[in-house]
């Protein structure tokens, strides 16, 4: 498992950058509730199997997260994971995955209007991983992950807790933009989750964020799922700790000072538990 001590850190800007972001502070308090984000599709529990586990997934053996039917899924099945390796042996891997599996998949829909598959970006020893929903216009232009507005705020998110986007890793549940930036289907999330688990099983990150409500749903196996309610309360995703948390996009729309309040609070969370 990586340790962050070995990781580069930013010049200590984090003053300057809550003050930017209007974090200067952990409120006190409860804030009120911020409204509903807009109505996702709701997707019945037996469309999106992530792994057999009923929700909330139980801490068991990683391995098992490719106990999903897959086409891939006997090549993986004794493809090491990421405890024992080194970076650079993470790095390969990945790019592996990357190589062989989906910088050219076909599939799900996704594939036909897609410019590039959006793969992930980061450090592949991170023990902090960032997980959003699915490429938008500008993503699917460059082929990296949060490169629009959405992502500059990401990185300022990043920059406040005092890492760089090289310290971290960036994934989406979908590789392949979904036309219009529409949220990805159950279908298709079905078919591109099996990458985002390895990719998982390969960093072994120690905390993953959930970006948003299609990234919580999908990865803590609960379609049902609020992320009004959810957000801020540490939950599993396997033996991983993971926090639930507001999409910056989301962010963006509804620029409240509780609501940036609500993610500095949870991104705080996840600092004191990587001991940042
Ligand atoms: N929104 C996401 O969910 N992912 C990206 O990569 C960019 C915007
Ligand atoms: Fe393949 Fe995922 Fe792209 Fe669909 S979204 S074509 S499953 S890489």
């Amino acid at each position: 498992m990586s340790d962050l001590s070995h990781q580069p850190r930013k010049i200590r800007q984090t003053l300057a950058i809550d003050a930017l972001l209007g974090m200067d502070g952990v409120p006190l308090g409860k804030p009120p509730e911020p409204p509903e984000p807009p109505a996702h599709p709701e997707v019945s529990a037996d469309q999106h199997r992530l792994t057999s586990a009923s929700s909330p997934a139980p801490a068991v053996d990683i391995q098992s997260m490719m106990d999903i039917p897959h086409p891939t899924a006997d090549a993986w099945a004794d493809a090491p994971v990421g405890d024992d390796l080194s970076p650079d042996q993470k790095q390969a891997l990945l790019d592996d995955l990357n190589r062989q599996y989906v910088s050219g998949c076909t599939k799900c829909e996704l594939c036909r209007e897609r410019k590039n598959t959006v793969f992930g970006v980061g450090h592949p020893d991170a023990d902090l991983m960032f997980v959003g929903e699915g490429p938008g216009r500008d993503e699917d232009e460059q082929g990296e992950p949060f490169v629009g507005r959405a992502g500059q705020l990401l990185d300022k998110q990043i920059a406040a807790m005092r890492l760089s986007r090289a310290d971290v890793y960036i994934a989406n549940i979908v590789k392949c933009r979904p036309p219009g930036n529409r949220v990805p289907t159950p279908d298709e999330a079905d078919q591109c989750v099996p990458y985002l688990l390895r990719q998982i099983q390969i960093i072994q990150p120690k905390v993953i964020v959930g970006l948003g409500a299609t990234a919580v749903k999908y990865l803590l196996n609960d379609p049902r799922i609020a992320i009004t309610r959810t957000r801020g309360q540490w939950r599993k995703f396997h033996d991983i700790d993971f926090m639930p948390t507001f999409h910056p996009a989301y962010l963006l729309r509804q620029y409240t000072t509780e609501n940036r309040q609500r993610v500095w609070s949870d991104l705080q969370a996840v600092m004191a538990k990587l001991g940042i």
